[in-house]
């Protein structure tokens, strides 16, 4: 769970380098090192645990030789703490190779012993260590021919991998490895570069190979190639990356996620955009693939973190608009209880970032037990869907802030999306009322943007006021409850703060005992169109908990006079049919988590402990 990246070519290798780590940085920053062979021909690495910055101070202090040849690494610690000694990159063959990786080598213990019976000796506590040091002897044994090397050191490794390495004697070559982690590899003009993600390099070129699973690359300034693990030589089709640099800038917000929730709007705007043709959903991703929603009886939607709630929210869509049985699972829970799936099952897979080590297995395993697959996800290149049958991709532009924000409302918009289409395909969903939700579906992005210009000061200063808190509790009812739940995990995340979110129904079944007076919870109203009982029962549960002394901010529809009396704060959103209440209630929830934790003085796009991209089980 770390980013990585890698340059050959004629510029300064340091410089492509750092810009590379700061757009990777969201998957991991606890520490941050590069390796550099200079125009000499000899390799110097810096490596500091903290920050890029604190990797940027150390390079001030002590510069490396200009070089047009490098690697460079951010960690998020797995094995051995965030120190610098842990940092990548790990040095071996004399300090003259270096190497970095993403995942975790399950088998080091093992290799690490065997090594050392054979006299090596090891500086820090990482796997990686261990395939740095197996990586330097067998390049010895194979004669100084790298891509061999590690073609004999993949076959002795268990777990999950990208290996990026170089060496003295090779100047203008780096070699990497990937096993069930993310490598991309960028084409420029006499350059070429490697990436976790196309983020890595988008600056420099949009065009991109991704390989696949057990590949090996070679980059020159000339070239790239790409065999299997057993040297088999690979053809990969080269492809556009859509989004450009600009686009992952925080250009002039004062964070990534402040920038992220600004573009609400856009991400599901874009994600609807080219898929409604003359009142039609028309999914060009889903071209030719109807039989993929034939014959299936059941669809169970796999994710983690906040793709899981927007998972929650898909299986009211789905089961409204498709009438299929949907199940929402946590994708490692799924893994491993021996499911019951089969080629009637379509098991959707939901990953912003297409990495997210849990959600492929569970993919995988779904795949092996002959479901059909398909993913939802937002960035290109990555390695859910392309170990899916079928993509729809968001499109919510790279989002860089770790706790997810615009891609949770373009993951619900493609939910729609899907519903529809697998609605109207299946015949189970009627041409007027396919059309009524698409004219709320493209009503939603001016109902978001209502929110952020409206509401989003006093939900502001709601936060500074409740900077003190510590505890908040979430409560909502129907597709209020996944929202909830995302409003509790994204206080969580931003603020550490104490947050749970509870179906309103469940209260009285033990949550209730929490409420003390001055406790705050937020509840999510339904619209009273909903059917009067709902927004009834929701209101009950509110006179409920303020008579035990909460204080209640209601998410309410504008014009529902019915939830003032009873709520202390009320926050608006715009009208909206019931299913698409969700992608309007989560706005002020993630503007009050971000405010919160601004309030507090706390990074907001890097909270502590977390990463991005989870690319380990
Ligand atoms: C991490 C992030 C969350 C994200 C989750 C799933 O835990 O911190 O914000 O929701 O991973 O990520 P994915 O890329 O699969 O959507």
């Amino acid at each position: 769970m770390c980013g990585i990246v890698g340059y050959v070519g004629p510029r300064e290798s340091q410089d492509i380098l750092l810009a590379g780590l700061a757009r990777l940085e969201y998957r991991g920053y606890d520490s941050a090192g590069i390796a550099v062979i200079d125009r000499e021909g000899s390799l110097g690495m810096r490596k500091k645990a903290g920050k890029l910055a604190r990797l940027r101070e150390a390079l001030d202090e002590a510069p490396l030789g200009a070089g047009t040849t490098g690697i460079g690494h951010t960690r998020w610690a797995t094995h051995g703490g965030p120190t610098d000694l842990n940092a990548h990159p790990h040095l071996a063959d004399d300090d003259r190779l270096a190497v970095i990786h993403n995942g975790i080598i399950e088998n080091f213990s093992a290799l690490k012993a065997e090594l050392e019976a054979e006299g090596f000796s090891f500086r820090s506590q990482t796997d990686t260590e261990v395939a740095a040091v197996l990586l330097g002897r067998e390049y010895r044994a194979a004669g100084g021919d790298l891509a061999a090397a590690f073609r004999a050191v993949v076959s002795r490794l268990e777990g999950a991998f990208t290996l990026l390495a170089m060496h003295e004697d090779h100047p203008g070559l780096v070699v990497g490895a990937r096993r069930n982690s993310p490598l991309v590899i960028g084409l420029g003009e006499g350059e070429n570069f490697l990436g976790s993600d196309v983020a890595a390099f988008v600056e420099h070129t949009r065009r991109a190979l991704a390989i696949g699973q057990d590949q090996i690359v070679s980059i020159t300034p000339e070239g790239v190639s790409v065999t299997d693990f057993d040297g088999a030589v690979v053809e990969v089709e080269p492809f556009e990356v859509s989004w450009d640099a600009a686009a992952a800038d925080k250009g002039g917000w004062s964070s990534f996620m402040a920038k992220e929730v600004s573009e609400e709007p856009e991400a599901v705007a874009n994600t609807v955009l080219g898929r409604v043709q003359d009142g039609q959903i028309v999914i060009p991703e889903l071209d030719g693939l109807d039989g993929l929603f034939q014959g299936v009886s059941r669809v169970i939607v796999l994710a983690c973190g906040t793709a899981y709630y927007a998972g929650l929210v898909g299986k009211y869509a789905i089961e409204q608009w498709a009438r299929i049985p949907v199940d929402v699972e946590l994708a490692h829970e799924f893994r491993y209880r021996d499911p019951i799936v089969g080629p009637e099952t379509l098991v959707v897979s939901i990953s912003q970032s297409g990495e997210t080590m849990d959600t492929l297995m569970a993919v995988k395993e779904a795949a092996r037990l002959g479901a059909k697959t398909l993913s939802i996800c937002n960035t290109q290149g990555a390695t859910i869907p392309r170990e899916s049958d079928a993509i729809v991709y968001t499109h919510a532009g790279p989002e860089v802030a770790v706790a997810s924000t615009k891609a949770f409302v373009a993951q619900i918009t493609a939910l729609y999306l899907l519903a529809l289409h697998v609605g109207r395909v299946r015949g189970a969903l009627s041409a007027e009322v396919a059309g009524a939700a698409i004219a709320e579906l493209e009503a939603l992005p001016e109902k978001i943007r209502w929110i952020l210009e409206n509401e989003q000061e006093r939900i502001e200063q709601l936060s500074r006021w409740m900077s003190d808190t510590r505890s908040v509790l979430f409560l909502g009812r129907h597709v209020g409850y996944p929202i909830a739940l995302e409003g509790a995990l994204k206080l969580k995340e931003l603020s550490y703060i104490h947050a749970e979110g509870f179906a309103a129904g469940e209260l009285k079944h033990g949550p209730i005992a929490l409420i003390e007076p001055g406790q705050p919870v937020f509840v999510m109203v339904p619209s009273p169109r909903q059917g009067a009982t709902l927004h009834a029962k929701v209101i009950s549960n509110i006179e409920e908990i303020r008579a035990r002394g909460a204080r209640v901010i209601a998410v309410a529809e504008e014009g529902d006079a019915a939830v003032l009396p009873f709520a202390d704060e009320v926050l608006r959103v715009p009208l909206a049919a019931p299913l698409f209440e969700p992608i309007l209630a989560v706005v002020p929830l993630h503007i009050f988590a971000m405010g919160l934790a601004t309030a507090k003085g706390l990074d907001v796009d890097q909270p502590r402990n977390l990463a991005k991209s989870v690319t380990v089980e």
